[in-house]
């Protein structure tokens, strides 16, 4: 296959940013959009010419470390990781655009790499799930309902790639948020902190400027974890509890 790449290219956070074109041909159809670029950054260094600058890890679909906009989606037309984006699903001789995540609150470090470090600090802000040390309890002695089980692992599948804060008109946060607070606030290791968790996240989440969710909706539609918009409910009501709490 063959495409034509409009690529963001920017040398560091502080210079303006601006659309290079590639050519690539002989892509193989079975090759992941990141394998793609792998393709064209090889023949740009046997060219000794400079390569485009792109995060991944696991190429799994797993960590979350990849993160392109493509054609103006965040990871891109089927609602999956970048990595698990596949070259077969372009059309043949077809021109695509790539670009990084797009929000105010993931700066760009160098052409397709952001940093979303903002995400990291609104976990760090929900306090540690409390375990226990010494021998393995038995596992009676944490009885956990299957739906609420379900509900929790659902949420935790949640990779912390940030699309849903990309795909945002308002820019906000509230679908990782409420991912990560309804995991931990629904299992009995995350009992301790439930009170301030939800009100210790949002507090970061503003800090960190992000917007305020009005329901659009885009976030769950990138989301590749099809994490849904429930979690949003379960926030705010996590968010009502804690303050009720600490009021009392
Ligand atoms: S909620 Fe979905 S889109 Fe947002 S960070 Fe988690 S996995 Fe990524
Ligand atoms: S590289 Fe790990 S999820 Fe894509």
């Amino acid at each position: 296959m063959r495409f034509t790449l409009e690529v963001w290219t920017q040398a560091s956070r502080e210079e303006k940013g601006h659309f290079e074109l590639y050519e690539v041909d002989e892509v193989d159809p079975e090759a992941s959009f990141l394998e793609m670029l792998d393709l064209v950054n090889e023949r740009l260094v046997l060219r000794g010419m400079r390569t485009i600058a792109f995060d991944s890890d696991c190429r799994e679909g797993i960590c979350g470390s990849c993160s392109l906009t493509i054609d103006g989606i965040p990871h891109g037309p089927n609602q999956v990781t970048t990595c698990q984006t596949y070259m077969r699903d372009f059309a043949d001789g077809a021109t695509i655009r790539v670009e990084p995540f797009r929000s105010a609150n993931f700066p760009v470090l160098r052409d397709l790499v952001t940093d979303r470090g903002a995400l990291d600090r609104v976990i760090q802000a929900g306090g540690y799930i409390s375990t226990t040390t010494g021998p393995q309890p038995d596992p009676n002695a944490m009885p956990v309902s299957p739906e609420v089980q379900e509900q929790a692992m659902n949420a935790a599948t949640c990779i912390g790639c940030g699309a849903c804060v990309a795909a945002c008109p308002n820019g906000a946060a509230m679908l990782f948020t409420g991912a990560k607070v309804t995991h931990l606030n629904l299992l009995p290791q995350g009992q301790v902190e439930r009170a301030q968790r939800a009100r210790s996240m949002v507090l970061a989440m503003d800090d960190e400027g992000f917007g305020g969710c009005t329901l659009y909706g885009e976030c769950s539609r990138v989301c590749p974890q099809e994490i849904s918009l429930d979690v949003i409910g379960m926030l705010n009501r996590e968010y009502r509890r804690g303050a009720r709490k600490q009021a009392a």
